[in-house]
């Protein structure tokens, strides 16, 4: 099987933690790279955790160090979801530097995207605020780039604000960027993770999984106010699951314009699926997802990790 070459643009964050343990184990991936940037927490915590998980997993992939802040904007702050540490929950192990290469975001990914065979895949769980510099320097190699999968936006109510999604509303300039490249993009937005919440009783079968499973469960039970009696949200995850098993979703087509002028709408996603601006769609929204399905591919993704790691 071909492996498809990965790049991660992550902000760990308890939620990117589990996207980025299931891609590094899948089989049909190749991670070249993982970008840490500013997000959840700021850029040297996000890096820290980004080189504590890779630790834990006993996973040597490169790292480079993504922005520290948005285009335009001053960073907002998700410490109060996942920690101030942002992976409440679990101790990990020293961070594994060896990993940590020198030098620009844009200019490693671009070196990765060079060297590459196979057309890469990019993977954002974040802010979009990398791979927006990314394009913005190296223009020609949109054309050596498969699809751009992001978690972000909201088809109507956001989380940081009343229509404005997490990562988008971090850095909506970016946002647009990223809409306006002309990818092939994929999007799991919020109400996916509303529908795909995880119930305690699938935490508790992931958490006997092996030791993998145990740290993802205790990062997931710290995960406040996404965890409630109902179950969890992982919304970082769905993104892995349109790679690895896009059969759990039901995908529309959509044109989606960033709100970056005005204050109470600002980092608002608005997903056109009914030609309503005369434009023509740019993105593949993910719209329905089973609950179940995603437990039990979340579960049996997880309880496949070899044991020792
Ligand atoms: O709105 C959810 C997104 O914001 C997730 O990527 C989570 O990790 C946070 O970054
Ligand atoms: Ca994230």
């Amino acid at each position: 099987m071909t492996k498809t070459p990965l790049i991660i643009s992550t902000d760990p964050g308890i939620d990117d933690a589990v996207a980025i343990t299931i891609a590094l184990f899948a089989k049909q991936l190749d991670v070249k790279l993982i970008v840490p940037t500013w997000g959840n927490v700021s850029l040297p915590k996000t890096l820290t955790n980004t080189l504590k998980l890779l630790a834990f997993l006993g996973k040597t992939i490169p790292v480079v160090r993504g922005a520290s802040q948005p285009l335009l904007r001053s960073a907002i702050s998700a410490a109060d979801v996942h920690g101030e540490s942002g992976l409440a929950g679990f101790a990990f192990p020293a961070a594994a530097t060896t990993c940590l290469q020198p030098g620009l975001a844009a200019t490693a990914i671009h070196e990765v995207v060079a060297a590459s065979s196979e057309p890469v895949t990019l993977m954002q769980i974040g802010p979009a605020t990398d791979f927006a510099l990314y394009f913005n320097q190296y223009p020609d190699d949109l054309a050596h780039i498969k699809e751009l999968v992001i978690m972000g936006g909201a088809i109507s109510a956001g989380n940081w604000g009343p229509y404005a999604e997490y990562n988008v509303a971090g850095d909506p300039e970016a946002a647009q960027m990223v809409f306006k490249s002309g990818l092939k993009i994929r999007v799991a937005p919020l109400e996916l993770g509303h529908q795909a919440y995880v119930d305690q009783t699938v935490l508790k079968q992931i958490e006997q999984t092996g030791h993998v499973g145990h740290m993802i469960a205790a990062l997931l039970t710290n995960l406040h106010d996404l965890n409630t009696n109902q179950g969890v949200e992982i919304y970082d995850a769905l993104a892995a699951g349109i790679l690895l098993n896009p059969d759990m979703y039901e995908f529309k087509p959509a044109f989606v314009n960033i709100e970056t002028t005005h204050a109470y709408t600002y980092g608002a996603s608005v997903m056109d699926f009914d030609h309503f601006f005369k434009q023509q769609p740019n993105a593949e929204i993910g719209v329905t997802i089973h609950r179940t399905d995603f437990s039990n591919w979340l579960l049996a993704t997880i309880a496949a990790i070899p044991q020792g790691h």
